[in-house]
């Protein structure tokens, strides 16, 4: 089992748009998936219902916050999705489970110090301390036609974070998330001016589901090792065009 949780305690920060659509790319590789929310709003539960039957099935799981336990037996891939505000021993409880962090990283220097508090207590926790739990961060909403994505990477290599790609601001993740949907379920052709946002992390989450668990101290993966040179991530950035209006 890989049990993955996005989090920030930053509200707004895009944790839901990215939990669900991690599950949703993992449940298009075939991957027997659960979405679970430790969310008490229940958003990824919501978009779950609102998910139409011909799509890739993701299995829901609702949480109650303060009583996170070990994901159902039998599952393969566990993808949670946790509140604004959420730290302290509920957190702890689920870095406890968790093989890999992810944290969605908005742009604006009050989202950046609440995320640097997010990376600093997690990694008092000691499956991140050791590494057996994984952390990684992804840029949301995203505009690039400015200097974001370019500042971000700066600010996640001063935290020594792998930045594993830009997500951009697009009224299409607002859309998707209303009718239960992700960009992975529609025909590359249809989103590939998206879908070229996503390809680190894709990459990263193969790596992740291959990978065995990590040991203590253990290496990068190729995609963190790419995302931590974040000056070379980053180069990718400023040139992507939001062609939205
Ligand atoms: N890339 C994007 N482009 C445009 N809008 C986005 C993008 N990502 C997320 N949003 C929008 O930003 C808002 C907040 O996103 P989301 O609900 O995923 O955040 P959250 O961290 O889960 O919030 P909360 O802390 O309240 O649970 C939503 O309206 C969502 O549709
Ligand atoms: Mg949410």
């Amino acid at each position: 089992m890989t049990v993955i949780a996005v989090v920030n305690r930053k509200g707004g920060s895009g944790k839901s748009t990215l939990a669900t659509h991690i599950a949703a790319y993992l449940a298009s590789l075939g991957e027997d998936v659960m979405l679970g929310d430790v969310d008490r709003l229940q958003s990824s539960r919501l978009w779950l219902s609102l998910r139409g039957a011909e799509q890739a099935k993701i299995h829901g799981w609702s949480i109650d916050e303060d009583k996170f336990a070990r994901p159902p037996a039998g599952v393969r891939q566990v993808v949670l999705d946790t509140p604004g505000g959420f730290h302290g021993f509920s957190l702890m409880k689920v870095s406890m489970h968790a093989d890999a962090i992810v944290i969605p990283l908005t742009p604006g220097v009050f989202d950046r110090m609440a995320a640097a508090e997010s990376i600093k207590e997690l990694r008092s926790f000691p499956r991140v301390a050791t590494g057996k739990c994984r952390l990684v961060c992804v840029g949301m909403r995203v505009d690039g036609r400015t200097g974001q994505a370019t500042e971000l990477a700066a600010w996640a290599q001063s935290q020594d974070i792998p930045l594993l790609g830009c997500i951009r601001m697009a009224q299409a993740y607002a859309r998707c998330m209303e009718r239960g949907l992700s960009l992975f379920d529609f025909p590359s052709t249809k989103v590939e001016q998206y879908l070229t946002d996503w390809e680190v992390l894709k990459n990263w989450l193969d790596e992740v589901l291959s990978a065995a668990p990590a040991a203590p101290g253990s290496h990068l993966t190729q995609s963190e090792r790419l995302g931590q040179g974040s000056s070379k991530v980053g180069m990718s950035y400023p040139v992507v065009r939001n062609s939205l209006a």
